[in-house]
């Protein structure tokens, strides 16, 4: 296991993938807000199974909440997400800061229109949610520039968002939706349950 390398700016992360890149090697990329759990160290076991070098993303977006109030509340741990990410196989973490993903003075947003996010839970949260998901998603993948990302299957609707997004964008990445993990009592594995976060350790049970 090797402990991964900690990136805090686009230009470290850039340096150190592009370096890799040289070398023909696959780049997966796995995006997280951080609060890892067994969940997501399935999707980081995937992307280590079918990538080179695998990069862990964790940002806590502010543009996909609705509540100021649950923004605040949202787990915030990055040295115990260094070691899951570690622990999960990762070679790079790289936690951007809030004023490298959105610098002063942004006025650009990425939307998929239609049903995809105006129905379930974008009827629900607002259509607002869905476009800070993919406002954030666009930018990591091009600060990271991976050949595929990997999302999970629990949030079903993101994953198809998120397909459609890079699709209309001809962007040329490989989405790939993981299958979800539970907890003992069926439940989906989630940074807001905090009993998942208490498995943080557990092996992952794919079903
Ligand atoms: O699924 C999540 O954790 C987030 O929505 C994502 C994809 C990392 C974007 O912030």
């Amino acid at each position: 296991m090797n402990t991964p390398t900690i990136a805090t700016t686009p230009e470290e992360a850039r340096f150190i993938i592009a370096q890799a890149r040289q070398n023909n090697l696959k780049i997966g990329l796995v995006p997280t807000m951080g609060a890892l759990h067994a969940g997501h160290a399935s999707l980081i076991a995937q992307a280590r199974d079918e990538s080179d070098v695998v990069v862990v993303s964790v940002f806590v977006n502010p543009t996909q909440f609705n509540e100021a109030a649950d923004l605040d509340a949202y787990p915030r741990d990055l040295a115990g997400d260094i070691q899951a990410a570690e622990a999960a196989g990762a070679d790079l973490v790289f936690a951007p800061g809030a004023a490298d993903v959105y610098p002063p003075g942004h006025a650009t947003t990425v939307t998929v229109g239609g049903d995809l996010t105006g129905t379930l839970e974008g009827a629900e949260r607002g259509r607002g949610h869905f476009e800070g998901v993919t406002t954030v998603v666009a930018k990591l993948l091009n600060m990271v520039q991976p050949d595929a990302a990997y999302f999970g299957q629990k949030d079903a609707q993101q994953l198809a968002v998120l397909r459609r997004m890079t699709r209309d964008l001809l962007l040329p990445i490989e989405v790939v939706g993981c299958p979800i993990v539970r907890e003992s009592d069926g439940l989906a594995c989630s940074s807001r349950n905090v009993s998942a976060r208490a498995e943080r350790w557990n092996t992952p049970r794919r079903l």
